[in-house]
């Protein structure tokens, strides 16, 4: 109860508060009158607010859940699933009358049958129980309670059907709520003008007058009408639905208006005959689409984006949630453009002062369906913006989303990862905005829960979280791995952290190694070719040449600034690789370049004067041009000069140099290429190794391995066996070298199209056997892997990177280190890369790039102390930006920033170069709730690099 005499207009819960309150139900007051919308109106600061959010503060996936009476659900209506169209004196509607005519609607279909809803009463309440909804909406036939559209027809069947049903739920715990008009005008009342005749206000008061009086004891949350924008534009401006009137101009206008005072009416009905007995909600539910500004610096796109909002939605939500009153924008508009037109009157008619106020506050709480935004496709972050925009311009309603899912073009899909997907960001989206905006989300609901027709599209595409085999006459149900997946939601309420994502405190062993990785002034090139590389090859013949405009750097004064990086960093090694063709200028031992051998040097002296241990990489990609010239890896010559490589590089510089990787990622090098190639890596790996063990381990003492790069790779469907089995497939072709080397007995032969190794002989296979002294690994991401022989997807919710391969998964690393040690029997660890890139301008402060270090080492953290991986050291990718060689490829990994631009090409940290150094002086993560721990207190100074940089001479 409102006291309206009193200013204060205090509220006093009456006894159907309570009753109502069995169904978690927000207490109704009426609406505050509010001024009508400017534009763009006081709602912009949603666009101001997150336009200029970063990719990552957009897309990070948020854990959380609901409160605790949140109203799950799912929704139908009755033309799309109940069938039965003239069944027990059921009378026509106007979509039995349309879909009747061949060709209207794809392939022919009607809703004769359906989903036979009609007749399979039960299974319904059985797929709703089993999904464990807390609500279903459904709509009611008006023809098929009246046939002929009034009163005077009551078919009792129909009236049985429903309340069969409607006590069929409240039994289950299962909330009705009640659409009294989702489109299905009966064909009499379409035969004295439809929505264009006012007499359309009484006669649907009349019918929702008498649901009111019939279901209303155990229905209390009511739709008046679902999308009126669909009913005044598509059937009276587009004219594609019944009535099929194409008349864009003026008849939604006039029609939407009958619509809004049909509404007003029926509110009025249940507010002054209905509400104090049966305490329910009663609103409608208009369909909304997020519009997203072109420019969001603009404020005239932003004005463009509210103006269509208020055209879209105002029309209908304006009157009834702020003034009485169509949005002045509209107004203006209308009215500006009728004039133009010489017309005596606005096309959009006007409302008297007392209808205004008969319209204004005629409902209870805000229900919207909601699918896409404009702009995008399917942009789930675009919910959380509409739903921050509602708040805003109607003073935080309680809000339902009544209507949320997506079609699928396809019959047999109840494997449908699409769905999941969808469901998954858009329910996120909506915990955003009713966890970090406060916006008033009381409830949810998956269009839709079951196959069904679709209007025009007929059966396809499929909305259903099951599966109705239309071609049967038993019309069977079945779930998708969707309605598991909601059915598992709703238990959770939300969608909580997992367990083993939560956040573990804890120290790395202490002799844990740190290190930071660079390739000086080198661009990674995953995944391309060596072609390409060749062509920027960095031999010194090139670089002296000093006018090709790439920019090596002078080694005399880049050392002593790079080495003063990563003491900063507080690293305990430094991965870095040499350059073949730097050494060996035509790749044999014919002429030795001491030039470049000596930079070599200079850098591993200053290293371990630093007390940084050097890390060694043989081969990193970049493949002398000379040897190329003569077939590079498919030359089997190769494996010979590789050893010699190896072996100079062992005799001048293995005194100093205890970690020796061989080549790195040979999976790389060999993707898509001949196997010889990989059959030549593997070879020349094993001869190096052979050479160390032999002649250099027993007064070196050093350890010498190949490193591999690998992604997790989990089951697209977890419950699918092909799914399963092509993960492992995934996980072994990748670590095929490593299959082919350690304690693992014989070879793993592949016939997958994309990566093939020929046979070893046995001799081959001794000879490669046990040629690793620890795992070298590079990981960066995770895929999801559905099929023996097609590349793998990614998970719609993992957040993106600047490189279109990369999302950030930390989960993997955990998942495959274990898996390493399981399947290679425990062997030491080393992780030679991890890293995240940023794409496009620079931003110092990475909280990206700190998130993704922080959780992925983390994980590594877990494996250490949870799964007991023997894992003894990890390495960053990668200390400084590198330099873009390839046009266009703009991929930054560096925790220090280098300024191209400048000649004297300045570095300077990045937030993350400060937090990773911060993790290495902690050794890991101690718990801060533990007292503050003396590493947690990050030096304040950021400093600052420059170095001038020249061309080699
Ligand atoms: C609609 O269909 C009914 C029954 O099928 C038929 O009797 C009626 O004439 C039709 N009305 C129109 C306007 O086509
Ligand atoms: C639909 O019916 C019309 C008229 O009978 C026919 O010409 C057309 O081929 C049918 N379309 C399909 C897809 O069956
Ligand atoms: C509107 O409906 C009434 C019957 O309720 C009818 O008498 C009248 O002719 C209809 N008007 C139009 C324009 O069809
Ligand atoms: C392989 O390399 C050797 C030199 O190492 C060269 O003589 C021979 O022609 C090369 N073979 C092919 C097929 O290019
Ligand atoms: C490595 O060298 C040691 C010592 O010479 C030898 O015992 C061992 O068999 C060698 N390992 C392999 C795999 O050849």
């Amino acid at each position: 109860h409102v006291n309206f005499e009193d200013s204060n207009r205090p509220r006093t819960p009456k006894a159907s508060a309570y009753f109502y309150s069995m169904f978690d139900l927000p207490v109704p007051s009426k609406l505050p009158n509010l001024p009508a919308s400017e534009v763009p109106s006081t709602a912009k600061v949603v666009w101001q607010k997150f336009s200029s959010q970063t990719d990552f503060d957009r897309d990070t996936f948020f854990y959380g859940t609901f409160p605790k009476d949140f109203s799950w659900g799912v929704s139908s209506s009755a033309y799309q699933i109940e069938g039965g169209w003239d069944a027990d004196g059921k009378g026509p509607s106007i979509w039995d009358n349309f879909t009747h005519i061949p060709g209207n609607i794809k392939n022919n279909d009607t809703g004769d049958i359906a989903c036979d809803s009609y007749n399979k009463m039960e299974e319904d309440i059985y797929l709703l129980r089993a999904l464990g909804v807390k609500n279903y909406c459904f709509s009611l036939s008006w023809s098929r309670i009246f046939p002929s559209g009034r009163n005077n027809s009551i078919n009792s069947h129909g009236v049985d059907y429903y309340n069969r049903l409607i006590d069929g739920l409240v039994a289950n715990n299962i909330m009705p709520i009640v659409t009294l008009y989702h489109w299905d005008l009966p064909q009499a009342l379409q035969d004295i003008g439809g929505w264009e005749n006012s007499t359309l206000i009484d006669l649907f008061d009349s019918f929702a007058d008498f649901c009111f009086q019939t279901f209303g004891d155990r229905v209390k949350f009511w739709i008046t009408l679902n999308e009126p924008q669909v009913i005044a534009w598509v059937g009276y401006g587009l004219g594609t639905f019944p009535p099929n009137i194409n008349d864009p101009g003026s008849a939604p206008y006039r029609v939407a208006h009958i619509l809004l005072k049909a509404h007003a009416r029926v509110y009025h009905t249940y507010d002054d005959k209905y509400r104090a007995s049966q305490g329910g909600v009663i609103t409608l539910c208009p369909n909304i689409e997020w519009v997203e500004p072109k420019t969001p610096s603009d404020p005239r796109d932003i004005e463009a984006a509210d103006r269509h909002l208020q055209f879209l939605v105002g029309w209908f939500t304006h009157p009834i949630f702020k003034n009485g009153d169509y949005p002045e924008v509209m107004k203006w508009q209308v009215g500006n453009r009728s004039e133009l037109q010489n017309l005596p009157s606005s096309r959009l008619p006007v409302f008297t002062a007392e209808e205004r106020e008969y319209i204004r506050g005629t409902a209870d709480v805000f229900c919207f369906n909601t699918y896409t935004s404009k702009i995008h496709r399917a942009v789930a972050w675009g919910l959380r913006r509409l739903l921050n925009w509602i708040k805003e311009e109607y003073e935080n309603p309680p809000i339902y989303i009544i209507e949320n899912g997506v079609g699928i073009k396809t019959t047999s899909d109840v494997d449908d990862n699409t769905r999941i997907f969808y469901y998954k960001t858009y329910i996120d989206e909506a915990l955003k905005a009713y966890s970090l905006d406060n916006v008033n989300l009381r409830g949810y609901n998956a269009w839709s829960l079951m196959d069904d027709f679709e209007w025009l599209n007929g059966y396809d595409p499929r909305f259903g979280l099951h599966q109705v085999d239309f071609d049967n006459p038993n019309r069977p149900r079945t779930p998708k791995r969707s309605a598991v997946y909601y059915a598992e939601i709703i238990r959770n309420n939300g969608i909580p952290m997992p367990k083993e994502d939560e956040f573990l405190y804890g120290e790395f062993p202490k002799n844990f190694w740190w290190t930071d990785k660079s390739k000086c002034c080198v661009t990674p090139q995953r995944l391309t070719g060596l072609s390409i590389w060749d062509q920027f090859s960095h031999t010194p013949l090139k670089i002296s040449n000093g006018d090709n405009g790439d920019v090596a750097c002078d080694s005399y004064h880049k050392i002593e600034e790079d080495v003063e990086m990563l003491k900063s960093l507080k690293v305990s090694s430094y991965r870095f690789s040499i350059s073949w063709s730097r050494v060996l200028p035509d790749g044999t031992t014919r002429y030795v370049n001491e030039m470049g051998l000596n930079y070599y040097e200079r850098l591993i002296d200053a290293l371990l004067a630093a007390n940084i241990i050097p890390q060694v990489t043989l081969y990193h990609w970049d493949l002398p041009q000379a040897l190329q010239n003569v077939g590079g890896w498919e030359n089997d010559t190769i494996v010979q000069r590789f050893k010699e490589y190896a072996e100079l590089l062992f005799q001048r510089l293995g005194d100093k140099v205890k970690f020796w990787i061989t080549v790195n990622e040979p999976y790389n090098v060999a993707y898509a290429a001949p196997y010889v190639v990989a059959h030549n890596l593997i070879k020349a790996h094993a001869e190096a190794w052979h050479l160390y063990n032999d002649t250099y381990r027993a007064k070196q003492g050093g350890l010498i391995s190949i490193t591999i790069n690998s992604d997790w790779a989990e089951p697209r469907n977890p419950h699918n066996q092909e799914d399963i089995s092509a993960a492992r497939r995934y996980l072994e072709v990748q670590g095929h070298v490593v299959t082919a080397l350690p304690a693992f007995e014989g070879f793993m032969l592949f016939s997958v199209f994309y990566c093939r190794l020929p046979e070893f002989t046995e001799s081959e296979k001794q000879r490669i056997k046990g040629t690793y002294d620890y795992f070298g690994l590079n990981h960066y991401t995770t895929v999801l892997t559905y099929n023996l022989n097609y590349p793998a997807v990614t998970d719609r919710s993992w957040l993106n990177s600047g490189s279109f391969w990369l999302k950030v998964t930390p989960f993997g690393f955990r998942k495959l280190l274990r898996w390493i040690k399981e399947e290679y029997d425990n062997p030491p660890i080393y992780v030679t890369e991890n890293g995240v890139s940023e794409r496009g301008a620079s931003d110092f402060n990475d909280t990206w790039r700190i998130h993704y270090y922080r959780s992925y080492i983390n994980e590594a953290l877990k494996a250490i102390v949870l799964d007991a991986v023997d894992l003894r050291g990890y390495t960053a990718w990668t200390l400084m930006d590198n330099f873009e060689w390839a046009v266009g490829f703009d991929e930054k990994f560096g925790f220090y920033h280098v300024n191209f631009t400048d000649p004297d090409l300045p570095r300077r940290p990045k937030a993350s170069a400060r937090y990773y150094t911060q993790i290495i002086n902690c050794n890991g993560f101690p718990d801060a709730a533990a007292g503050l721990h003396p590493c947690l207190e990050l030096e304040s100074e950021g400093k600052r690099y420059s170095r001038n940089c020249a061309f080699l001479v």
